[in-house]
C-alpha cells in the first residue's frame, strides 16, 4: 500500500517541504507520497488523532504547531524534550513519537557548507523565537562556547536563556538590543546567525555593525526567500564569510525522511528541487 507521509502547519501554502520530500521518495523509488495539510490550531487535536489512525507515516509540523504538539504525542525524543519543540512525528501503528531535526539539520549545513568550527567558538545570535532555539540548541550541543543573545522583546530573550539553563549552564548571555552592546558581542564572535524574521522578502536591519566582526567571521541567514538576503549581501561585500539558510531545510527534511524510511535519502536532489522553486519563486517577483 502506498505510505503517506505529509506536513502540518498555519498557513502552509509556501511550504517547500512537500516538494522536496517527494523529489527525495521517487528518487529512492518508494511508494510513497507527501503531502500538506492545512491544520489551523483549533484543529490540531482532531488531526493527531485521526493522524494516528490513518495508515500515515509520519509527518513533519511547522508553524505555529512545533510547540503546542507536545502534549498530543505519546513519547519525545531527548532532543525534542530539551528544545520544547518538535518537528517530525513518526506514527510507530498508532504510538506517536516526536523528534526535532531542526538543530541537526542546521549543524550539519554549517559543517559541510563553511569552513568553521562550532566547538569552542563564540556566537551572537539575533532572535528568541522557534528557529532561534533550534540553532541555539544546536550550537550549545555541538560545543560552543559562549552565545550573546539579542532579541526585539528582550523578556524572550531571557526566557530563552532561562529554558536552557539546566542543560548549558552559563554559557548564554541575553543582552538589551542595545547598538553599543551589539557592538561588543559581535566583536568577540566568530559567528553571527540571524534567526530573527527580518530579511523574509527582502526586509532588512538597520544599522546592525557588522564592521565590528573580525575579518575572518561567518555570518550566517536562516531566512531563505530570498537565497541571498540583504544581510548575506552585505556580509559578502564586507569580504566576510556566508552561510545561506537553504542547507537548513535541505537537512532537518533529509533527516525526517531518514528516521521514517531507515534509508538515507538523495540530499543534492532534495537541494536541487529547491534550488529551483526558489529560483522561479524569485523570476516570478
Ligand atoms: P520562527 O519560528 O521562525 O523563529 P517566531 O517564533 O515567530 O518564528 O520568531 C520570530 C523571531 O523574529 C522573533 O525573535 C522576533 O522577535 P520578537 O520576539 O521581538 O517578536 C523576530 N523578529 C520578527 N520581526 C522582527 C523585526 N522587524 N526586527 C527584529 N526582530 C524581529
Amino acid at each position: 500500500m502506498t505510505k503517506l507521509y505529509g506536513v502540518i502547519g498555519d498557513p502552509i501554502k509556501h511550504s517547500l517541504s512537500a516538494l522536496m520530500q517527494n523529489r527525495a521518495l521517487q528518487e529512492a523509488k518508494m511508494d510513497a507520497v507527501y503531502l500538506p495539510f492545512h491544520v489551523p490550531p483549533q484543529e490540531l487535536k482532531a488531526f493527531v488523532e485521526a493522524a494516528r489512525r490513518w495508515p500515515c507515516h509520519g509527518f513533519n509540523i511547522t508553524l505555529p504547531h512545533k510547540r503546542t504538539i507536545q502534549p498530543y504525542l505519546d513519547e519525545l525524543s531527548e532532543e525534542a524534550h530539551i528544545m520544547g519543540a518538535v518537528n517530525t512525528v513518526t506514527n510507530r501503528e498508532g504510538y506517536l513519537f516526536g523528534t526535532n531535526t531542526d538543530a541537526t539539520g542546521y549543524i550539519r549545513s554549517l559543517q559541510e557548507e563553511c569552513p568553521f568550527q562550532v566547538a569552542k567558538s563564540t556566537a551572537t545570535v539575533l532572535g528568541a523565537g522557534g528557529a532561534a532555539h533550534a540553532v541555539i540548541f544546536g550550537l550549545l550541543n555541538t560545543g560552543v562556547e559562549k552565545i550573546f543573545l539579542f532579541n526585539r522583546t528582550p523578556e524572550k530573550s531571557q526566557q530563552l536563556k532561562m529554558h536552557f539553563a539546566g542543560h548549558f549552564p552559563q554559557r548564554i548571555e541575553a543582552h538589551d538590543w542595545d547598538q553599543e552592546r551589539l557592538g561588543q558581542a559581535l566583536a568577540q564572535s566568530q559567528l553571527l546567525v540571524n534567526a530573527t524574521s527580518v530579511g523574509l522578502n527582502g526586509t532588512e536591519f538597520s544599522n546592525l555593525p557588522l564592521d565590528k566582526l573580525p575579518a575572518a567571521a561567518l555570518v550566517s541567514d536562516l531566512v531563505y526567500r530570498p537565497r541571498q538576503t540583504p544581510l548575506l549581501r552585505d556580509a559578502a561585500e564586507r569580504g566576510l564569510n556566508i552561510h545561506e539558510g537553504l542547507g537548513m531545510l535541505v537537512h532537518q527534511g533529509a533527516e525526517s525522511f531518514r528516521i521514517w524510511t531507515g534509508q538515507e535519502p538523495d540530499r543534492a536532489v532534495m537541494r536541487q528541487a529547491l534550488e529551483e522553486a526558489l529560483a522561479l519563486e524569485e523570476k516570478i517577483d
